[in-house]
């Protein structure tokens, strides 16, 4: 069987003459706007994100998560929210920012549309919206997180690259793992994004973390020349895909949500902004 490194590599083309100039990761001093991704559908992004808004909040940062995934959104089903369209209302300027935002477990969510015929026909460049809905309400919120969706389409890797950092959700499957590299591809050829960090979920064992981990990062600092911040793992939980939501969120104090808890921590302490002041987090113990 082939291995899943030969098989990046066997796709892997130098980068491209014209690419923008290489962009590092800094410290930024005000809001710091991260995207969670992952060029594959399925791998636990909306999870990822509405739980990394959950343990921000907590921490006592003001947080604000946007659904990017703009006529799909996940993230008011997951919390258990009603669907509307006041997404549509607020690109279609009936509706302010402020009555769009909903305030659940500590953070601001700006939910998106299910199925909306008027955004599918409108052919709005939704990344550029999304850039200055965000321009314009940055300096309220220490971070801004955005879900965005699978694939590789341009307004999400747009958005991918304004972002200050990049979470790239992956799983153990050889086709997670060949849809980041292709993510992290054309963000350094297209982008001259050079840096991202890794959130390996769904992981098994320890052994299979570390393969993820090493055959990814591996192939991306050789082939792309870019560098791979590993956030961590997380376990695939044995819970009932009904029931995964309702655990995922609101669960506290299993080793799951310790171990989640400490890679938001670790996060936050390491590329916060500086001039936030964070309050107290709520108490909670780290393994
Ligand atoms: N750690 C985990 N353990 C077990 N199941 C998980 C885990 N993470 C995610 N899942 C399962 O994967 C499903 C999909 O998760 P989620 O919607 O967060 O993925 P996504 O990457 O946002 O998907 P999409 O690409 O469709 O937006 C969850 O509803 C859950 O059933
Ligand atoms: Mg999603």
């Amino acid at each position: 069987m082939q291995k899943t490194s030969d098989w990046l590599m066997s796709f892997t083309t130098q980068p491209r003459p014209n690419a923008r100039p290489a962009i590092g990761l800094s410290k930024p001093t005000t809001c710091v706007k991260v995207s969670i991704t992952g060029g594959k559908g399925g791998v636990g992004k909306t999870s990822v994100a509405l739980r990394m808004a959950k343990e921000l909040a907590g921490q006592g940062h003001r947080v604000l998560l946007l659904d990017c995934d703009t006529n799909l959104s996940n993230t008011a089903i997951k919390l258990g929210l009603p669907l509307d369209d006041t997404f549509w209302k607020l690109l279609s300027a009936e509706k302010d920012f402020r009555d769009c935002i909903i305030r659940r477990e500590g953070f601001d969510l700006l939910p998106a549309c299910n199925g909306s015929v008027d955004l599918f026909e409108s052919q709005l460049a939704l990344d550029e919206i999304i850039i200055d809905i965000v321009s314009a309400h940055e300096h309220e919120y220490d971070w801004v997180l955005l879900d965005c969706p699978a694939g590789l389409d341009r307004a999400s890797i747009t958005l991918n690259a304004w972002c200050d950092h990049r979470v790239i959700v992956v799983t153990p499957d050889k086709s997670s793992i060949t849809d980041s590299y292709s993510l992290v591809k054309i963000l350094q050829t297209r982008f001259g994004i050079k840096e991202n960090h890794l959130l390996v979920n769904m992981i098994q064992n320890d052994r299979q973390f570390q393969k993820v981990v090493m055959t990814l990062s591996e192939t991306i600092e050789n082939f792309l020349g870019c560098r791979t911040h590993v956030l961590g793992g997380l376990r695939k939980v044995d819970v009932s895909a009904e029931a995964f939501d309702t655990f995922f969120l609101s669960e506290e104090g299993s080793e799951w949500h310790k171990n989640f808890f400490k890679i938001v921590q670790q996060f936050a302490e390491k590329w916060g902004a500086g001039n936030i002041s964070v309050r107290p987090a709520v108490e909670q113990e780290v393994h």
